[in-house]
């Protein structure tokens, strides 16, 4: 079976481990990759955004599966593409991946569903200053401004300054995007990710993203600088419910709509006063969630994604997962998110164990580069991944922090608190 990865970060390298280890050894690929990926796939350049350059790759393969790892080519309709060209994708159509394109979309599906989630108000480029002025009163005191188009995780602000959510209302509309504002949902995070082929929907297991850069929660939003799974502190029978309340009910809307859902659904939730109320859908598998959860999982990788992809999910057996838990740690460049530095030396990345492993991300081969770990530079704001795994929370977080300690790079930096109010029993819901 030959299978072909698209993408670059750490999300699509952990995607690849668990294909490596699926029983069928499928032949990998993975475009456009990175440095790290080599031992792994087959690495070919490409624009992943370009369709008829996806298409020509496939075929150039011979590939019998496509996943589609970031939401920039599904949004593009690569995937449709693809699906015309006769070759099985995992990953949903253009129109599907609309509910994590279009947050005005994903609010319109959310209302026909009957879905709790946040109330929002759109704000169109060449609102007036009155008009934004007079949305922003009908917000806060906690204001969540949102990019309503793509912008990798990191288009959203929340904020008690209200000069700066103003400022970031002109940010978004001065780029031509329309913004979101959006009453904030309180209770801690859950990340719940679902394979969802039409209105089968299949959820895998809780998460927990850690999106500021710094410790305590303090500093910007970024893509995620770490998470863990499952989750100790959800309710007993959360996911059951998040899957009755949320995940069904937009599956069936959106075959309803004739737009069938086929991939991954991540609802990004906040487990309130009401329970789980939806704070954003993405069209694909979270990063850095996705190198946790995959952690875990015992049934074989390909062979999931492969239903998925040719409509037979209904038909695979409950999944198995290990048990104990996952955490992963990202190793950012300095200055990210806003500026992030490149070139940058990598050295003593241990040697990968079962138990703890690293996974590349924003990273490039050196001119010298070596087996032991040394010859990667950084090429990106968020550079690797580590993961660790435990009977417990407790254990993985050490294993994940034992390795990260040995990784040296000018600059660099991680957060040492990933999980760890999971682990001292901070974390309540309402
Ligand atoms: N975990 C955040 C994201 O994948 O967008």
């Amino acid at each position: 079976m030959n299978i072909l990865v698209i993408g670059a970060g750490a999300r699509e390298h952990a995607l690849l481990r668990g294909l490596s280890l699926d029983p069928a050894h499928p032949s990998l690929h993975v475009a456009p990759g990175n440095a790290g990926m080599t031992r792994l796939a087959t690495v070919h350049p490409l624009s992943v955004t370009d369709a008829e350059a996806t298409v020509a790759l496939a075929t150039e393969i011979g590939a019998d599966l496509v996943v589609i790892g970031p939401e920039v080519p599904l949004v593009a309709g690569v995937s449709d593409a693809l699906r015309a060209a006769g070759f099985a994708v995992f990953g949903p159509s253009r129109a599907a991946a609309q509910l994590e394109g279009s947050k005005a979309f994903a609010k319109e599906v959310m209302a026909a569903a009957g879905v709790n989630t946040a109330t929002a108000e759109q704000i169109a480029p060449g609102a007036s200053a009155e008009d934004i002025e007079a949305a922003l009163d009908r917000f806060g005191p906690t204001w969540v401004v949102k990019d309503d188009g793509l912008a990798g995780g990191k288009g959203v602000v929340v904020t008690p300054r209200r000069e700066a959510a103003r400022a970031h209302v002109d940010s978004v509309l001065g780029a031509g995007n329309p913004v979101l504002l959006e009453s904030f949902l309180d209770g801690p995070e859950v990340s719940l990710f679902c394979l969802v082929d039409g209105e089968t929907v299949v959820p895998l297991l809780p998460a927990q993203d850690h999106k500021r850069a710094f410790d305590n929660d303090e500093g910007p939003n970024t893509g995620g600088m770490g998470a863990y799974t499952p989750l100790p502190w959800l309710p007993e029978g959360g996911v059951e419910r998040i899957v009755r309340e949320v995940c069904e009910p937009v599956a069936r809307e959106m075959v309803a709509r004739g737009t069938p859902y086929s991939g991954l659904l991540y609802a990004g939730l906040a487990w309130g006063q009401n329970g789980p109320a939806v704070v954003e859908f993405n069209a694909r598998f979270g990063d850095p969630e996705t190198q946790a959860v995959l952690a875990l999982l015992r049934t074989p990788l390909a062979g999931l994604l492969d239903a998925v992809a040719r409509g037979t999910l209904a038909q695979q057996p409950p999944l198995e997962w290990e048990e104990g838990s996952a955490v992963t740690v990202v190793l950012a460049a300095g200055g990210y998110p806003e500026s992030p530095r490149k070139g940058d030396a990598l050295a003593g990345i241990p040697a990968d164990e079962d138990q703890a492993y690293t996974l590349h991300a924003g990273t490039a081969a050196a001119a010298d580069a070596a087996e032991d770990g040394s010859g990667y530079v950084s090429a990106g704001g968020r550079v690797l991944s580590v993961v660790g795994k435990g009977g417990d929370l407790a254990q993985a977080r050490r294993r994940a922090y034992g390795l990260i300690e040995q990784i040296e790079m000018e600059g660099s930096f991680y957060r040492k608190d990933i999980g760890a109010a999971a682990e001292e029993g901070r974390i309540s819901t309402p």
